[in-house]
């Protein structure tokens, strides 16, 4: 159970921790010997962040990496009239580095139904990387995506989460823990 002081971290209720600060440091520090290993013949990574959510792990996930690499970020929104996610998917901040010819590894927080991930990935393969990969913290196995992350850091469960980047209406991204929201 998250303490009272927490409880006042932000709006909403915080319910249960899901993984503790340990648990994060101690599986983001195996993805990034792993992503180490598969990158150690090149020289030109490009570590592209989703943001916001991401900006936590991969801020922990970049300082494990043993690679020369540059680092960007991506702001993708999806958007539909209403409530209806139409499933477009719109640039609200565009990486400066080019994708072209050089491996780059998406950085995601968490995938619940894909979609935004199911129109972002083909339009980041219009810009013709050398390969593309993808590294999420969590995974909701919700749904199947064309292109399955080659990283991930914990199967989630079927819960709102918040903390560690995560946010519920922007509260609770700075908590170092990954925890459910009760429902009201
Ligand atoms: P998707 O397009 O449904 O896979 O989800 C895209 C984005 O929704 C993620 O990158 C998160 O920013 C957000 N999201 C999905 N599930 C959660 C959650 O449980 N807590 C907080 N944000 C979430
Ligand atoms: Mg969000």
């Amino acid at each position: 159970m998250v303490d009272s002081t927490a409880q006042r971290l932000g709006r909403g209720r915080l319910g249960r921790i899901v993984y503790d600060e340990g648990r994060i440091r101690e599986r983001v520090g195996e993805m990034a010997a792993e992503i180490t290993l598969a990158y150690e013949d090149e020289e030109d990574l490009l570590v592209l962040g989703l943001l916001k959510g991401s900006f936590i792990f991969l801020a922990d996930l970049v300082r494990g990496l043993q690679l020369p690499l540059h680092v960007d970020f991506l702001v993708a929104a999806s958007y539909g009239s209403g409530t209806v996610t139409s499933g477009d998917v719109q640039l609200l901040y565009d990486a400066e580095a080019s994708l072209k010819d050089r491996p780059v590894l998406i950085v995601e927080d968490i995938i619940d139904s894909g979609t935004t991930l199911k129109r972002l990935i083909p339009l980041l393969e219009e810009r013709e990387p050398r390969s593309l990969e993808l590294c999420a913290l969590l995974h909701k196995r919700m749904t199947t995506l064309p292109k399955e992350p080659r990283w991930v850091g914990f199967d989630a469960p079927d819960e709102f989460l918040v903390g560690y980047g995560l946010d519920y209406s922007e509260s609770f991204r700075h908590l170092p823990y990954i925890a459910s929201l009760d429902q009201e």
